[in-house]
């Protein structure tokens, strides 16, 4: 699958081993989704388009590259998806943010479409959309397909914790998106939740339960 994206550091361990830990509590579960947000963003915006301009140095005029203005938008899947909008804004602070509202069905594992409110001109931007977690694929396959039924073309997306069938299902549903996930677990339980996990990352977010 040449579209997806597996990260590999230590850093990254060592904050999963922590984001994993049930004696986690819900600021610093929060922290940790916000740092790995920025991480997984570093690595999933490195191709991004660029523009040059003239900077004058204290010493002379040197060409530099630069974002385009207006050319992203960030599109967390609500509501856990929320938690990762800062860590990515920590590096792009301009970017704009639409919000698409999913909720998975209990019984049924199918995603369930309460909100959309997509930035104006979208279309021609590069969504990003935002899930810290990819567990069947059917919230992120939805939410994928609500952006191009929206007109737009360049989607990537950014996931904390994905199951191995989830992966192939978003890939295989929409092989142009590029997906970079920060860690790939062993599989789902049956009532789909990841192994080994986390939990339910909206509720350890926001501490609903
Ligand atoms: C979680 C998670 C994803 C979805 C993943 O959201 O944040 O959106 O489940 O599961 P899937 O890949 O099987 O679709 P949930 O529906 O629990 O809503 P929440 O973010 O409001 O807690
Ligand atoms: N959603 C979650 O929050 N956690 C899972 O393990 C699966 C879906």
């Amino acid at each position: 699958m040449n579209n997806v994206h597996i990260l590999s550091h230590v850093l990254i361990d060592h904050k999963m081993a922590k984001l994993r830990s049930v004696n986690t509590g819900t600021k610093e579960f929060r922290e940790l989704i916000d740092e790995l947000s920025t991480i997984v963003a570093y690595e999933g915006l490195a191709d991004i388009p660029t523009t040059t301009i003239n900077v004058t140095t204290p010493l002379e005029v040197v060409e530099q590259n630069v974002i385009k203005e207006n050319s992203i938008a960030l599109v967390p899947i609500l509501r856990a998806g929320l938690g990762m909008v800062n860590g990515v804004l920590n590096l792009l602070p301009t970017a704009k943010v639409g919000h698409i509202g999913m909720c998975r069905n209990e019984e049924t594992l199918l995603p369930e479409s309460y909100y959309n409110k997509l930035p104006a001109g979208i279309e021609s931007m590069i969504a990003i959309v935002l899930d810290p977690m990819l567990a069947t694929g059917g919230s992120a396959i939805a939410a994928i397909q609500a952006l191009k039924d929206a007109g737009v073309v360049n989607i990537k997306m950014m996931n904390i914790l994905a199951a191995p069938v989830g992966i192939e299902a978003v890939a295989k549903a929409h092989p142009d998106v590029q997906i970079y996930v920060v860690k790939v677990d062993r599989c789902l339980d049956e009532n789909g939740y990841i192994l080994p996990g986390l939990g339910d990352a909206g509720d350890r977010i926001y501490g609903t339960k």
